[in-house]
């Protein structure tokens, strides 16, 4: 609500209804729904932008320097798009990149938004919501985890051939608007095979340790105890970390395919090899391994 355009009895309303605590900016007769609010800012970036983005790639941890391989066409900050959240985390830029990758045409997320950070699940996925709107026909995401799969190294790289979902809530809980997609989705064969495979034999020719395993949500930001570790290890994860299933959710409610690549920053299994682990400690391991990841995604949009 705006103050300023208030006449002065609306204004001694406004200010009984700020007294008694009355959330007037969600008030029904007010509420714009999503749906809404996704056109709102894919206009605002089409009237920027006519740029059209085969791919949509969200840059975590790790993969930030693919901007540098991309011959960029557009760059819109975050804090312009309305509705869009503005990142908090140090290490992530916050703006949609448009440009050229490898001679195919992409839209990346320079900085990405956790639930950690204090955003709601809704706000954490609303750019995969809005890359869809703008016609992306591929989801690839990047990210950074812990290992807990003995054969997992810290530096290696693992593609994601499912999830186990332990994070506290779920971006698609509410009202279901079926412009957006299905009230129950269903999630069997949600990551595709045949890019992992392919996403492999890259690996496999470029001399890159990889592997394919189940990535396991969680809220985070604490790094996980040696018990819960184990559990992990116990339930079948092979790695771990505090993004990605809200935004590959989101993806397959939209019927949006996804592809996701993990970087491995610490291994945590067996539990008796942990070591104390500081979000340098995993920068360090990931930059080093952010170029591996860089020409994987470039080769697979590539063969696309
Ligand atoms: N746990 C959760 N998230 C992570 C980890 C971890 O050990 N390493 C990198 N991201």
């Amino acid at each position: 609500m705006n103050k300023k355009n208030l006449t002065s009895k609306s204004k001694i309303i406004y200010w009984i209804l700020r007294f008694k605590r009355v959330d007037i900016n969600t008030s029904t007769h007010q509420q714009v729904s999503l749906y809404d609010n996704i056109q709102e800012a894919t206009n605002y970036i089409r009237n920027r932008t006519d740029f059209q983005a085969t791919f949509g790639i969200i840059l975590g941890t790790g993969l930030g320097s693919l901007v540098d391989d991309m011959k960029i066409d557009a760059e819109i900050p975050y804090r312009d798009i309305p509705h869009f959240p503005i990142s908090t985390v140090q290490s992530h830029q916050g703006k949609l990149v448009f440009g050229t990758l490898g001679g195919r045409s992409v839209v990346a997320m320079a900085g990405r938004f956790h639930y950690y950070e204090g955003y709601s699940m809704k706000q954490v996925t609303f750019p995969v919501r809005v890359m869809k709107a703008l016609g992306i026909r591929h989801l690839l995401i990047s990210n950074a985890s812990g290992s807990t799969n003995a054969a997992i190294a810290a530096g290696d790289i693992v593609f994601v051939r499912d999830h186990i979902n332990l994070q506290a809530e779920n971006p698609l809980r509410g009202e279901n608007d079926e412009r957006l997609g299905p009230r129950f989705p269903d999630m069997l064969r949600t990551y595709n095979e045949k890019l992992n495979q392919s996403a492999m034999d890259i690996a496999a020719k470029e001399g890159i340790q990889a592997h394919v395993g189940v990535y396991v949500g969680l809220q985070g930001p604490n790094l996980e105890t040696p018990a819960e570790y184990e559990y992990l290890h116990r339930i079948g994860g092979d790695i771990v970390g505090m993004s990605t299933v809200p935004e590959v959710l989101v993806a397959r409610h939209a019927g949006l395919p996804v592809f996701v690549i993990s970087v491995v920053s610490n291994q945590c299994y067996p539990i008796e090899n942990i070591q104390e682990t500081t979000i340098e400690d995993v920068l360090e391991v990931v930059q080093k391994a952010s170029p591996k990841m860089v020409l994987i995604v470039k080769e697979l949009i590539q063969s696309l």
